[in-house]
């Protein structure tokens, strides 16, 4: 068993929001941080935000603000977040703090001075939002393969890490620890990527044309590219190199990363680490990709999930439950708000919510709220029980630690269901009438079961975890040295009458409306039609209007600027509008809203919930282009 354990996150960027891929990532960390607890580990858990870079500056020009503005901001919403959803994390960091740059410094004048990092020229294709290079065979018909973007030829004189140096040591540092990058599917891709020689790292920037970053300490004329910058938070978040965090937590290091950030994670850091000296993390840990309604999650798309909203609608608890029932880790999976009502129905509401209230009425109506005696009479029945939660603990355990946590929820369930079937085939309604000795010993083994559920649900579901040990008189936190011994909880303990745990919500059925029927007057003629003007326009600016929630104001280029009032406030935050391209109706007459000119129009419609959804483009578009 490990004594130390160290989680951590992908630091974010600070150029958006937090989004639902942002919380599974730390949900995830969280529900491992407490898992550790509960085997009695010392935990660390570390996460927190990137803010230097290329694209921190360019979002922040876009925005008509200062990167240190819009990182004060951005990190600010990323740190109020996480006590909100019951993360818990021990450090939050942030790459603009002094601590991180005396390390980035430090660790890159170490391998400047051991010759691993030399200055020369590099031309490539770079894409701004993975801030980083493609070599030719990663790009896909000439984009970037993450976003699908162009990606921009950048030719200029650099500094460079010895990458390709290290290239042997780290496959076979791979082929030897099985488990240094998992899944398995993970591990295959990037010994793949390890096949062919490496371009070596380039890790500055020049400051004439971008500022925004830590000075390496040997040129002041440049600044450390982002990633070789961010990598480093890992070592910082724990005082590397003198503090006794450092060195009780470092060889327990465990990364929690997506996909996309494989190679940086995977190839990047550990030959960053071993230039430095510094042992490799123990794991890397990856997982895929949640799409929305079976399509990529983004911005130009609209169907970036916001989780505070899922938070209000169905309690942080079920959402953290479902994040980690329903997706497979290391695959993608897909979100929809229908499968969330399903799994809280069925899970939560009835199967997890029915055994807790139906359970404690039963202890309160027939021992009057007190656990009884079981005595020593047990059937086959009762045998099972014990030996399923006995056996339930273990599987759980393998699962958790091979961090398959959704097939452990499944056997955590199937305790659930155990106990909700040991109650219908017990019928303590009829041993009420006429057997009070085994009554009492049944219901003894429903609360004892209860507490096993209770204990293992800790990770996902704290709270719940909590109000259930509440219930049954637990008081001590949980760990699983309790989980040994079946028969802990105390006869005579008072227990608490539940209150209903999770309230059944409505199952969401995706209304069929009214087919639309094909107008029969009002025709236009198609000239009619050409008098209006719809360009593409690009939001450039948007601010809120004072003493308005719906209005916004916003500077558009639709081929000039013009200025639009839109009634959008309700559905579309400042910072998700900028930069987006939308339809705009160009050739309308001036109009005034709360007394702010308005030369346009834009075009949108309503989604399901009730919410707009602007009309955008499923290819970049050329702005000012006309809509026909
Ligand atoms: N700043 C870098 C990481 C530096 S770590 C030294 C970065 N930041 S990010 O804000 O883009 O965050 C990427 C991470 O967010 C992913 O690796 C993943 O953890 C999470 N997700 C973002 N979108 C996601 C989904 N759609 N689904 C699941 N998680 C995803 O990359």
């Amino acid at each position: 068993m490990n004594e130390f354990f160290y989680i951590t996150t992908p630091i974010y960027y600070v150029n958006a929001q937090p989004h639902l891929g942002h919380v599974y990532t730390t949900v995830v960390a969280d529900v491992l941080a407490r898992y550790n607890k509960l085997k009695g580990s010392k935990v660390f858990f570390l996460t927190g935000t990137d803010e230097h870079g290329d694209k921190i500056m360019e979002t922040a020009t876009k925005m008509g603000t200062i990167p240190d503005k819009l990182a004060d901001e951005n990190s600010a919403r990323f740190r109020a977040l996480w006590p909100e959803i019951s993360v818990e994390n021990d450090r939050f960091i942030r790459t603009t703090e002094p601590d991180h740059k005396k390390t980035v410094q430090a660790i890159l004048q170490k391998v400047y001075d051991s010759g691993d990092i030399y200055f020369g020229e590099y031309g490539g294709h770079y894409c701004v939002g993975c801030e980083r290079f493609f070599t030719e065979t990663e790009i896909v018909d000439g984009k970037c393969p993450i976003h699908e973007t162009d990606l921009i030829f950048r030719q200029e004189q650099n500094y460079f890490f010895r990458m390709e140096k290290y290239r042997p040591w780290l496959i076979e540092h791979i082929q030897n620890n099985p488990g240094f990058i998992r899944p398995e599917r993970y591990k295959n891709e990037v010994l793949g990527m390890l096949r062919e020689p490496l371009d070596d790292l380039c890790i500055s920037r020049p400051k004439k044309r971008l500022s925004w970053g830590i000075e390496l300490p040997f040129d002041r004329e440049y600044v450390c590219y982002v990633w070789f910058d961010a990598l480093i938070n890992y070592l910082t978040g724990i005082g590397y190199p003198d503090s006794e965090n450092f060195k009780d937590f470092w060889n327990a290091a465990q990364h929690l990363v997506g996909k996309d950030i494989l190679k940086p994670h995977a190839v990047y850091w550990p030959t960053m680490l071993k230039a430095t000296g510094v042992e490799p993390y123990r794991h890397l840990n990856v997982h895929g990709f949640w799409n929305i309604d079976s399509s990529k999650m983004s911005k130009s798309l609209g169907n970036v999930v916001d989780p505070l909203d899922l938070k209000e609608k169905y309690g942080i608890e079920a959402f953290r439950y479902f994040l980690v029932r329903e997706m497979v880790f290391g695959l993608d999976s897909n979100f929809s708000e229908e499968a969330l009502v399903e799994r809280y129905n069925a899970d939560l509401a009835n199967d997890l919510g029915n055994l807790v209230s139906r359970s404690t009425k039963m202890v309160s109506k027939y021992f009057d709220s007190t656990l009884p005696e079981p005595g020593e009479d047990l059937k086959e029945e009762e045998k099972e029980l014990r030996a399923l939660a006995l056996r339930v603990v273990g599987e759980y355990r393998d699962r958790m630690d091979t961090l398959e946590m959704h097939t452990a929820m499944a056997s955590v369930w199937s305790l659930v269901s155990g106990l909700n079937k040991y109650i219908d085939y017990t019928a303590p309604w009829n041993l009420a009438k006429d057997d009070p000795a085994r009554l009492a010993l049944v219901m003894y083994h429903v609360m004892e079961g209860l507490r096993y559920v209770a204990e293992m649900i800790f990770p996902v579901m704290p709270a719940t975890s909590k109000a259930i040990l509440d219930i049954l008189g637990v008081q001590q936190e949980s760990h699983f040295k309790d989980l040994e011994r079946f028969g802990k909880l105390r006869p005579g303990t008072k227990i608490a009458s539940a209150r209903a745990l999770f309230p059944r919500v409505e199952k969401i059925v995706k209304t069929q409306e009214a087919p639309v029927e094909a107008p029969q007057d009002n025709l236009l003629d198609i000239s009619d039609f050409a008098k209006v003007e719809i360009r593409v326009g690009r939001i450039v600016e948007a601010a809120r209007v004072d003493k308005s929630d719906k209005l916004l104001v916003l500077q558009v280029d639709v081929g000039r600027k013009i200025q639009i009032a839109a009634g959008i406030a309700q559905s579309y935050s400042v910072e998700e509008l900028v930069g987006k391209n939308i339809a705009v109706v160009t050739n309308l007459k001036p109009a005034k809203l709360m007394g702010i000119a308005s030369e346009g129009m834009l075009l949108a419609t309503d989604t399901a919930e009730g919410r707009l959804s602007l009309v955008t483009f499923d290819r970049a578009p050329k702005v000012g282009s006309k809509i026909r």
